[in-house]
This record gives structure tokens, C-alpha cells and sequence, in this order.
């Protein structure tokens, strides 16, 4: 993680405090657009990325690290990209008591953190009752796009999303527009994993 001085940007975090209903987004953004929604944005370089590709998107990354938080924060005010806002949550938490029903365009997950571990798998981001909570989110033909490097967990996900094959319809996964040629999330879990020739698994679905 770089030791320079990270700049606040109040424009740009959301503050859990602050929220304690659900979320308007043309109040936050400041404008009424589609929204995507990254979960566990980390280091923030799918944000940063994908904003300056998409302008006209309005995009929230979510992620539970306060110092990926700050650091994903203070890339997205030196690039002044005013569609990304940022807040340090739980995304299950967030998701569930904050995002409006069919509000959101798109889920973007990327690496989610796999817990290989058999007694750690109900940490698990892609889970019945997150997907649950995302379907009600998303509008309808909304996406979830996921990539990850982790086959027993891209196998657990597709398993998770079998369950709800009356919900949702798989869909070819369109790389980010700032991913760059050789990747297909364009994250940096995967310019890491990229390097170590890692296989990438991704699959998207789109709600019926
Ligand atoms: C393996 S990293 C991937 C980060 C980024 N998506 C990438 O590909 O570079 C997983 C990230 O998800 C965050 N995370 C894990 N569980 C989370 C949750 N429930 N809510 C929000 N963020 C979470 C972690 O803090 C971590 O930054």
C-alpha cells in the first residue's frame, strides 16, 4: 500500500452515520442515471477505470476496508471523477438496508474474498440470501457480472445462482470498457493474479 498522504474527499465517501434509510440516489450523485454497484471495491481501480470509460454512469463501490476505502477515495478526487461515491460498509448489511428495490443497473463482483475454508464458506459473499437482496435491487434486465480466480467458489456461485434460474437468465460477460486487452475485469486482484497465470472465471446474469 503507497505511504503517501491520502486526500479526503467528503463529495466523494459516504458516511454510514449519515444514512439511515434507503439511499436516493440522484440525491447522492447530484443527477439521475444509471447506477452500478461495485461489492468489495478494494483498491478502487475497476472504479476509477470504469468511471472515466463510462461517464454517464453513475457508480458506488461498497467495500469493508477502511484503508482500501480511503486509498480507493483519494484516486477517484485526484482523477475529480464526480460519478463515484464511496462508502466503507458491509455490502450484505448495505445492500439489504439501504439500496432501493429495482434501483440498480448492475453488481460488479470481482474477487470476491473466496474463505476456502469449509467452516469459513458462509462468509461468503455469493450466498441465497444476498442474491436475494441483490435480485430485489436490480431493475429489471439489471446485471450481475462476476469474475474470480477461485474455481471451487465460481463453482459455489453458479451453484447459488442455479437457484434462481427463475429470476435470472445467464448472459455472455461483457469485459468492463476499462479493463484493459489482456484482462477481463481489469481489477487489481487480477493484473496480481494475471501475473502469476492464474485461470479468470467469469459469468454474468441478467434478471429476468
Ligand atoms: C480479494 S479483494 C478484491 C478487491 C477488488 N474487487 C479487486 O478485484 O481488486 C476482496 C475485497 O472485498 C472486500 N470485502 C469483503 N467482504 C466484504 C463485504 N461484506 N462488504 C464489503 N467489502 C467486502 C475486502 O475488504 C476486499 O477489499
Amino acid at each position: 500500500m503507497s505511504k503517501k498522504q491520502l486526500k479526503e474527499f467528503p463529495n466523494i465517501t459516504l458516511q454510514q452515520d449519515d444514512i439511515d434509510a434507503i439511499i436516493s440516489f440522484p440525491d447522492i450523485f447530484g443527477r439521475k442515471k444509471p447506477v452500478h454497484i461495485e461489492v468489495g471495491s478494494g483498491k478502487g481501480t475497476f472504479l476509477v477505470n470504469e468511471a472515466k470509460f463510462q461517464p454517464q454512469i453513475n457508480f458506488l463501490g461498497i467495500e469493508w476496508a477502511n484503508k482500501y476505502c480511503r486509498f480507493t477515495v483519494d484516486r477517484i478526487g485526484r482523477w475529480a471523477l464526480g460519478n463515484v461515491r464511496v462508502i466503507r460498509a458491509d455490502a450484505a448489511v448495505f445492500i439489504a438496508e439501504h439500496i432501493g428495490a429495482e434501483s440498480v443497473e448492475c453488481f460488479h463482483i470481482y474477487f470476491p474474498d473466496p474463505w476456502p475454508k469449509k467452516r469459513h464458506h458462509k462468509r461468503r459473499f455469493v450466498c441465497a440470501a444476498n442474491l436475494e437482496q441483490m435480485t430485489r435491487c436490480l431493475k429489471k434486465d439489471g446485471l450481475i457480472n462476476i469474475a474470480t480466480d477461485h474455481a471451487e467458489y465460481f463453482q459455489w456461485m453458479m451453484e447459488v445462482f442455479d437457484g434462481f434460474k427463475d429470476k435470472f437468465t445467464t448472459v455472455e460477460f461483457v469485459k468492463p470498457a476499462g479493463a484493459n486487452e489482456n484482462e477481463n475485469a481489469g481489477t487489481n486482484f487480477e493484473r496480481k493474479y494475471l501475473k502469476e497465470n492464474r485461470n479468470i472465471y467469469t459469468a454474468a446474469f441478467r434478471k429476468i
